[in-house]
């Protein structure tokens, strides 16, 4: 691949293509693998970078050859300034794709404006069909608002996949529905692999549903053929039934494909982080906040990516949770 000067390579020479901005570390729901009940400690809004902030970081980082963004909280769409985020970095050149993790319970009134302001794509977590299930799971009975901002995220054009995280005893009987609605509405399901972060359900090596256990599942009622998993993708995709419906399995912990990593993540509270898994943040924040120019930002950006690693320790002896959770750090 040809890199410009200014490319995020690491030492292991990844490049860096695609930045996860998180908007903010509220949510609406509070899935168990995610946010204990009562929620976590917000971010005071002062210590949240400003959308202006935002768009800068974004800016620096598309300078130096990202071509993908994508929102992610917390939930996305609870930050009231998310439709001018997304059009802020619309703006920039090159235009970079944009896309949106979101649980979809505000993204019936949202869809259009976000569309209209740039927004590319959107990846909606749907962890199960069932309200009664769905309401467990998350501990909010919004399983009606979610289809209701799939169905405006359809009529506004944007693609679409749908996420999904088993839990053993919970949903795991699932995850042939869920595959057959994706396919009825001409969405991708992904099956996310449980990964020990978060504070509600501890993650335990021995019982999260592997990636092997999903597609056991899944061919006891759809024929799969195998399609790999392109560069740097997260998810290893299947054919279903021929077509021209498409599975993915995201398998970060019985799969781990860090070798291909192109990701670097951005706090709501302006920290860069190299990786999900990272132990130390890179405080783009302060630097923000006292008069840094774009030659520094970037200058920090490749500090943090020179910390970053080969591949996460989950399973060692010595892996050691990072101090934050999915919802603090960007998932
Ligand atoms: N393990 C795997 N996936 C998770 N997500 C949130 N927490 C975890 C976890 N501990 C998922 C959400 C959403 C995406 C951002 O990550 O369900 O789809
Ligand atoms: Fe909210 Fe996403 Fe965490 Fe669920 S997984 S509580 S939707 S941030």
């Amino acid at each position: 691949m040809v890199t410009s000067p200014t490319a995020l390579v690491d030492r292991f020479g990844r490049v860096h293509t695609d930045l996860r901005l998180s908007l903010t570390d509220r949510c609406n729901l509070r899935c168990a693998y995610c946010m204990p009940p009562a929620g976590l400690e917000w971010t005071r809004r002062a210590e949240l970078l400003t959308a202006d902030e935002i768009v800068r970081v974004a800016a620096v980082a598309v300078a130096a050859g990202v071509t993908k963004i994508r929102l992610t909280g917390g939930e996305p769409l609870v930050r009231p300034d998310c439709v001018d985020i997304v059009a802020g970095l619309a703006e920039l050149t090159p235009r970079p794709q944009i896309a949106l993790t979101t649980n979809a319970v505000l993204l019936q009134d949202l869809a259009q404006p976000l569309a209209a302001a740039g927004l590319n794509r959107v990846n909606l977590s749907l962890d199960s069909l069932d309200r009664e299930t769905y309401a467990r799971l998350t501990r909010r009975d919004r399983l009606p608002a979610a289809l209701a901002g799939l169905a405006a995220a359809q009529r506004a054009g944007l693609a679409i996949k749908i996420n999904a995280v088993l839990l053993p005893g919970i949903n795991d009987t699932e995850a042939p529905q869920l595959l057959r609605f994706a396919l009825e509405q001409g969405a991708e399901m992904r099956f996310i692999e449980h990964m020990p972060l978060g504070e509600a359900a501890p993650w335990q090596p021995d019982r999260f549903i592997t990636a092997a256990e999903i597609l056991d599942r899944l061919r006891a009622d759809f024929e799969l053929e195998p399609l790999g998993r392109p560069d740097a993708a997260t998810a290893e995709r299947w054919l279903v039934d021929g077509g021209p419906g498409v599975v993915g399995v995201i398998a970060s912990m019985s799969r781990p494909f860090c070798g291909d990593c192109s990701r670097l993540r951005l706090t709501a509270d302006g920290q860069l982080r190299h990786c999900l898994f990272a132990t130390t943040e890179t405080n783009l924040r302060a630097a923000l906040r006292s008069g840094a120019t774009a030659a520094d930002l970037l200058g920090l950006m490749q500090t943090c990516l020179n910390d970053k690693s080969a591949g996460h320790q989950v399973g060692a002896a010595d892996f050691q949770k990072p101090a934050r959770g999915m919802s603090q750090i960007g998932g």
